[in-house]
């Protein structure tokens, strides 16, 4: 399409005289088939015709005045119901409030609210279809634009004010103002970067993920009761949600436990494949694992007896407990940390150290 910005667009790609243009009543003409010379646009020349709307067919509206009219009172009519429905929606709301602990008035103040605001949105919509189909015409019409470039004489003017404006404001002679302001701008956003690091935890997650509350000595209980667990107790297949003893009396008993908890099962020592420096960390086949998956941080809680495996129901990770639970499965990254354990005098179990890595998710420490 020809390109002006003192004319429409026209078949041949000149102007369309002033004059003539206003003539027209508007920029909006009837469409008719025409070629188009190159502008900006790209003007395809195989293209299939467009075979437009089909003519306007005389409608009962048209022909007849008195239905003409009744479809004017109808889409009134429909316009002045959403207007009832909207004033009925708010007068409902206020009539009939929501008062607390009573559901009836839950339900009775919403089921008139939406009652009103459908009727509403439901008057509105109908009736500019209906408005739509039975009175306005249906002739395709096409709004002819002016080109996006302006002329030359528009562009030369451009460029005149914006080196008036330069010179007015001296931006490009006072180069000290200029300067500074540029760094002022640039050091403006400092202060929302150091607001943001401090969003960051105050201390390194490494260590405190790294220290637990097992310590040497440190009795294995059941979760969530607190009672000791015996090495008898623990038989072959069984798997027990362990807390260390005390848990239940610390103040922050949830933060600890989020990084505490264990899991025990017992194995046949022989199935077990423990590696160099390990090999005293079970005791006779009771084996302890963090509970924390090292994906996410969910807890890992699903033990299948015949295959030993751990599953976290959270992405379906999973942990062999023969081979020190390594992952076999899913997206966790590392195995889950071992708790090495004993047993004490009197033959319960207990912590020989605090775990000997990070527990939980593995982004704190992947370099490690
Ligand atoms: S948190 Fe365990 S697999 Fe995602």
């Amino acid at each position: 399409m020809a390109q002006h910005d003192d004319g429409v667009a026209t078949p041949g790609g000149d102007p369309v005289p002033e004059a003539q243009n206003t003539a027209a009543g508007s920029a909006i003409q009837k469409a008719v088939p025409y070629e188009v010379s190159p502008g900006t646009a790209v003007v395809r020349t195989d293209n299939i015709p467009n075979p437009g709307f089909p003519p306007h067919r005389e409608r009962q509206t048209d022909l007849d005045p008195k239905k003409d009219k009744r479809a004017e009172r109808q889409v009134t009519s429909l316009f002045y119901l959403s207007i009832v429905g909207s004033v009925f929606a708010v007068a409902a709301y206020i009539a009939f409030p929501i008062i607390p602990g009573d559901m009836g008035s839950v339900r009775l103040n919403t089921l008139l609210l939406g009652l009103g605001i459908t009727l509403g949105l439901l008057g509105i919509g109908i009736g500019a279809v209906h408005w739509a189909k039975q009175l306005m015409r249906g002739d395709e019409l096409v709004e002819s634009r002016h080109g996006t470039r302006g002329s030359d004489t528009t562009r030369a003017r451009a460029v005149e004010i914006f080196t008036l404006g330069n010179q007015e404001s001296g931006f490009g002679r006072r180069s000290l103002i200029r300067n500074s302001l540029i760094g002022a701008l640039v050091l403006t956003p400092i202060p929302a970067v150091a607001l943001f690091r401090d969003l960051a935890p105050a201390e390194d997650p490494v260590p405190l993920l790294q220290h637990t509350m097992w310590k040497k000595g440190t009795r294995l209980t059941r979760d969530p009761s607190g009672t000791p667990i015996k090495a008898e107790d623990v038989t072959i297949g069984s798997a027990f949600h362990v807390i260390p003893e005390g848990l239940n009396d610390e103040e922050d008993r949830l933060e600890e436990k989020a990084k505490a908890a264990v899991l025990l099962m017992r194995l046949k020592p022989e199935d077990l494949n423990v590696s160099a420096g390990k090999e005293t960390w079970n005791y006779d086949g009771i084996v302890a694992y963090s509970k924390i998956c090292t994906h996410v941080g969910c807890p890992v809680a699903l033990y299948e007896q015949q295959t030993h495996h751990l599953l976290c129901p959270c992405h379906q990770s999973q942990f062999d407990m023969k081979h020190e639970a390594k992952v076999i499965f899913g997206p966790a990254k590392r195995p889950l940390p071992q708790l090495p354990i004993t047993v004490d005098s009197e033959g319960y179990l207990v912590a020989r150290s605090d775990f000997h890595e990070p527990v939980g998710p593995s982004f704190w420490e992947r370099e490690l």
